[in-house]
C-alpha cells in the first residue's frame, strides 16, 4: 500500500491531503450543475465524514430562494442524483450547513452583501475566513464575478497564511485560443495560479486515475508502452443520450470545443505521458503539457479528421429524432455532435503510433475506454497464414460504465490440434472490490479544499489544447461547413469514420 509514503512530498496528489476548514460559495448555486453534482457530491462528502468539520456552502445566484428554500432544493438534487441515498437522520444535521443569497453578477451592492453573509456563516460555523468560490457559471460572467470579488476585498492574496481564497473554474474555458487566453489573463490579474482549479470532472474519475496506477504501479507495462510494442491507441467517449436541455450551449460549441479539448486531450494526455518522477501538481501537469505540445497539429482536415451530426434513430427502443429537430436547435445547423481523429504524438516514445480519437453523442451505447493494442507477432509459428492471422494482444482501460480493464491474449483452445482463439483477461471494479467509487466531483472538491491541484487544469495546458483545435476549427471554417455527414441515432457513427480507420488496415473497437 502507498500509505506508507504518503508524507512524501513528492506524493502530494494522492489524494492523501487535508481538507481545511472553509466555505463554498457556488455561483450559479440554483442551477443545474449545482443540484446534480456539486450539492450530492459534497453530501456525500459529508456522509464519508472527510468534510472538514468547520464547514458551510453558500449558494449565490439570481433565483430568490431563502435558506430553507435552498435546503429543499439541495435535498431534491440529493434524493435524485446521490451516490448514497438520503440519510433522513443525517440530514437534518447537515443542511444546517447550507445557505442561499440572492444577487446579481454585476450588482457591487450583492458583492458587499456576500462578504457580510460570509462573516456571519463564519462565526455561525466556525469557519476561519477560507472561502472556495466555484464559478458554475457561463464564461462571459468570468471576468465581471472575478472583478466584483476583487473590489469587495473577498481575494486573499495566495501567500496569505491565514486565510485562503481559491477560485473553481467551470469549463468551457473560452471557444478558441484567443477566447481562452483571454479569460486566464483576467483570472490572472487577481488571483495567483495556484488559487485557480480549472476543473475537468473526467480527471476526478476513478478510472482515469487509475490509467495512472495501471502505468506506473505495475512493472510489466511500462517497458512495452512505446511505438515498439504499441500499433495503436484508441481512445473513445461515446454517449448515448442525445444533447437534452443543453442545446442552447451545445450549438455554440459542438463535439470539438465540448469534449475533445478538454475530457478527450486529458486522457490522451495521462497514456501518453512520460512517467513524472512526483505525483504533485506541477510535476504532473509538466509532463502533460509536454504530450500536448507534441500533438500533431492537424494540416489537412479531410484526411485526418471527421465530424458529423447524428440522425433520427433509436434510443432504447424508442424513435428518437435527429439532432436538428431537438429543442433548441436550428433547423439547419451545421454544429457536429460527433468528431473523429487520427493523430500522433511526435516525440521519441510514440513516433510513428496512430491516435485515433472520437465522441459522440446518440451513439450505440455509453462507453469511454482508451485502448491499446499492441503489434502483431511475427509471421511464423501460430501466425504463419496470412489469412488467418491470430488477434494482436489489447489493453483496454474502461473508464465507465462497467470499470476496469482487460487484456486480450491468445490461447489454445482445448484439444488434440493446436487452435487458437484470443480470450479476454478481465477485471471489474464492482466485482473486485467492496467499496464504492466517489463521484469525480467528491474526489476534486475535497482537492480544492485541500489546496492540491494536481487533478485540475494549468493555465499552459489549457491553452496548448486550443491551439492544436483552433487548428482543426479554423480548417473547418476554412473548408466551409455547410454540409457534414449524418449517422444514424443509437449507431456508432458515421462511415466516414469507418474509413478514417480502416484507410490504415485497422478498426475500431468499442462495438458490442
Ligand atoms: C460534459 C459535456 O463535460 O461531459 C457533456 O459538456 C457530456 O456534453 C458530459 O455529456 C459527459 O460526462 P460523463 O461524466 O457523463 O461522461
Amino acid at each position: 500500500m502507498l500509505e506508507t509514503a504518503s508524507h512524501d512530498p513528492r506524493l502530494v496528489g494522492l489524494g492523501e491531503t487535508q481538507a481545511e476548514p472553509c466555505t463554498l460559495v457556488i455561483f450559479g448555486g440554483g442551477g443545474d450543475l449545482a443540484k446534480r453534482k456539486l450539492l450530492p457530491a459534497v453530501y456525500n462528502l459529508a456522509l464519508d465524514g472527510v468534510l472538514p468539520k468547520n464547514f458551510a456552502v453558500l449558494g449565490f445566484g439570481r433565483r430568490d430562494l431563502s435558506d430553507t428554500q435552498y435546503r429543499s432544493f439541495a435535498c431534491e438534487g440529493i434524493d435524485q442524483f446521490s451516490r448514497q441515498a438520503l440519510d433522513a437522520k443525517h440530514w437534518s444535521d447537515y443542511e444546517q450547513s447550507l445557505f442561499f443569497l440572492q444577487g446579481d453578477f454585476d450588482d457591487a451592492k450583492a458583492f458587499a452583501a456576500l462578504k457580510t453573509r460570509l462573516t456571519e456563516i463564519d462565526s455561525a460555523r466556525g469557519v476561519p475566513g477560507n472561502r472556495v468560490f466555484y464559478f458554475s457559471i457561463p464564461p462571459a460572467l468570468i471576468e465581471t464575478c472575478i472583478t466584483q470579488l476583487k473590489a469587495a476585498g473577498l481575494i486573499r492574496p495566495p501567500g496569505d497564511s491565514q486565510h485562503f481564497s481559491r477560485v473553481i473554474v467551470e469549463k468551457p474555458i473560452g471557444r478558441d485560443l484567443e477566447s481562452a487566453r483571454r479569460i486566464n489573463a483576467t483570472l490572472a490579474q487577481v488571483l495567483d495560479e495556484r488559487q485557480i482549479f480549472r476543473i475537468d470532472h473526467y480527471l476526478g474519475k476513478e478510472t482515469v486515475q487509475n490509467i495512472l496506477v495501471m502505468r506506473f504501479g505495475n512493472s510489466i507495462l511500462e517497458p512495452l508502452w512505446n511505438q515498439k510494442y504499441i500499433d495503436h491507441v484508441q481512445i473513445t467517449v461515446a454517449e448515448a443520450e442525445g444533447v437534452g436541455t443543453r442545446a442552447g450551449y451545445y450549438e455554440q460549441a459542438g463535439a470539438l470545443r465540448d469534449m475533445v479539448q478538454n475530457h478527450i486531450l486529458q486522457l490522451l494526455s495521462l497514456t501518453a505521458m512520460e512517467p513524472p518522477w512526483a505525483i504533485t501538481s506541477d510535476i504532473v501537469r509538466d509532463n502533460k503539457l509536454a504530450v500536448l505540445n507534441c500533438l500533431r497539429p492537424v494540416e489537412d482536415c479531410t484526411q485526418c479528421v471527421v465530424r458529423a451530426q447524428y440522425a433520427a434513430g433509436k434510443y432504447q427502443d424508442n424513435d428518437v429524432p435527429g439532432y436538428r429537430r431537438e429543442e433548441n436547435v436550428e433547423p439547419d445547423s451545421t454544429t457536429e455532435t460527433y468528431v473523429a481523429i487520427k493523430t500522433f504524438v511526435d516525440n521519441w516514445r510514440w513516433a510513428g503510433v496512430p491516435f485515433y480519437l472520437r465522441t459522440g453523442k446518440r451513439l450505440a451505447k455509453r462507453a469511454s475506454e482508451i485502448t491499446v493494442q499492441f503489434k502483431d507477432v511475427p509471421p511464423i509459428l501460430f501466425n504463419l497464414d496470412p489469412k488467418n492471422p491470430i488477434e494482436p494482444n489489447m489493453l483496454t482501460l474502461r473508464i465507465q460504465p462497467d470499470e476496469g480493464f482487460s487484456l486480450r491474449v491468445a490461447t489454445k483452445m482445448p484439444g488434440t490440434k493446436v487452435r487458437l482463439r484470443p480470450v479476454k483477461m478481465d477485471f471489474q471494479y464492482d466485482t473486485a472490490f467492496e467499496d464504492q467509487s466517489p463521484e469525480a466531483y467528491e474526489r476534486l472538491l475535497l482537492d480544492v479544499m485541500a489546496g492540491d491541484a494536481t487533478l485540475f487544469m494549468r493555465r499552459d495546458e489549457v491553452e496548448a489544447s486550443w491551439t492544436w483545435i483552433t487548428n482543426i476549427l479554423q480548417a473547418w471554417e476554412n473548408n466551409g461547413t455547410r454540409w457534414l455527414p449524418e449517422y444514424v441515432g443509437g449507431s456508432w457513427g458515421p462511415v466516414e469514420a469507418d474509413r478514417l480507420i480502416e484507410a490504415d488496415g485497422r478498426k475500431w473497437h468499442t462495438r458490442s
